[in-house]
């Protein structure tokens, strides 16, 4: 039996587990046309929606690198500096449904073979916006979407009813991805904020609206630094800022952590990791954790706009591990699937040398005798 480097993730057949995550990369058509061209298994599209979209003055996006010998991070091109992570404050897509309506349907045309998720978002606080999720959700399906994919994430919006303001409340999780589920035939997968107490919580509430995944991590919120000569921030309109989003490898263990938690409480559910992967070696960790496909876009910024070497390496990595691993019978991603879930454990759980005076960290009960 030989390698095997497909995948099938809520139905749908991958022939790779790697996608672009919805970001610049996925921002056009030319884009996307590339991005299968190279090798990308799927994408997800820039998020699609109704409402106006107007970005900020200038830099939407910027990377921040430390320097190997004082680990200053700063959006400073200097040398020697290693990636430290992307910073963005970008809306979704400007461009609108009836422009991705045609694109989507020419793309799936001219690859049939490859996944192509939209990503939707409208507000949630009434009929009305409901129902514009409803109007994306069933324009992108008669495109030719092969999935939905709605954004419960953007970190950067105003409007209390959109973005992660959705994903930090339980009950618009549910309700938003019951609307959707009312009017799809194609799987829905709902994109979590990172930013609140419990993610369990809110994928518990997404589940319970009929989501088919959860997908980890959008950016975490986060201020560009402020520049030690200038005392401006890095960067600024007119010397304000706003809260954006932080990705890349800087975000690589708390999305990991995020992930854990959301496959060890559901197990049997499917979920698409993201979050400061460039190689395998970092995907490996999401596939241990239980992940059926994951995501990319800072790498992938930083690589032609739409990660051609990145998807290559990535390729060539997994067939390159899976062949070492079949002298002991994995042939695909679901006979590895989920094999570390399990070692991610209580502190208490956790051998130490002293254990029985440990006692979970609670004091003992005073009065009553140590048991002999
Ligand atoms: C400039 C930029 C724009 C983004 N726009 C979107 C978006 O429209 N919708 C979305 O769901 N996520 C968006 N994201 C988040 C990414 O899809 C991804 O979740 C995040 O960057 C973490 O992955 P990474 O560490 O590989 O960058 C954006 C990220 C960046 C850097």
């Amino acid at each position: 039996m030989s390698v095997d480097i497909t995948s099938t993730f809520t139905g749908i057949k991958f022939p790779n587990p790697f996608l672009l995550s919805s970001a610049p990369p996925t921002e056009s058509e030319s884009n996307i046309v590339r991005a299968f061209e190279a090798g990308w298994g799927g994408v997800v599209t820039k998020t699609i929606g109704l409402h106006p979209v107007v970005n900020v003055y200038g830099a939407k996006a910027k990377f921040m690198r430390t320097s190997i010998d004082t680990a200053q991070v700063s959006m400073k091109k200097r040398p020697d500096a290693a990636l430290h992570s992307s910073w963005n404050w970008e809306l979704i897509s400007d461009k609108t449904l009836d422009w991705w309506q045609p694109r989507i349907r020419r793309i799936k045309d001219g690859f049939p073979d490859r996944v192509l998720i939209a990503s939707i978002m409208a507000g949630s606080g009434n009929d009305k916006e409901l129902g514009h999720w409803q109007t994306l959700a069933k324009a992108c399906q008669e495109a030719g979407a092969d999935g939905l994919e709605l954004n419960f994430s953007c970190p950067h919006m105003d409007r209390k009813d959109m973005g992660s303001n959705i994903g930090k409340d339980q009950g618009l999780c549910s309700v938003v991805t019951e609307a959707v589920k009312e009017v799809s035939t194609i799987p829905v997968w709902c994109k979590l904020t990172p930013a609140t107490a419990d993610i369990v919580v809110e994928a518990a509430a997404c589940f319970r609206g009929g989501a088919d995944a959860i997908v980890s991590s959008n950016t975490f919120p986060s201020l560009p630094v402020i520049d030690p000569e200038t005392l401006e921030f890095e960067i600024n309109v007119d010397g304000r800022v706003s809260s954006g989003g932080l990705g890349g490898p800087a975000i690589l263990p708390m999305a990991l952590a995020k992930m854990a938690q959301l496959t060890k409480a559901f197990p049997d559910k499917s979920f698409s990791g993201i979050g400061g992967i460039s190689d395998l070696s970092q995907a490996l960790s999401y596939f241990l954790l239980g992940c059926g496909t994951v995501q990319v876009c800072t790498a992938a910024m930083l690589d032609h706009a739409i990660g051609p070497n990145v998807i290559k390496k990535l390729n060539q990595q997994y067939r390159d591990f899976l062949e070492k691993q079949e002298a002991q019978g994995w042939h695909q991603l679901e006979d590895f699937r989920g094999l570390r879930r399990d070692r991610v454990v209580l502190q208490s759980e956790i051998r130490r040398p002293e254990a029985a005076e440990y006692n979970a960290g609670y004091e003992g009960v005073e009065g009553y005798a140590a048991p002999v």
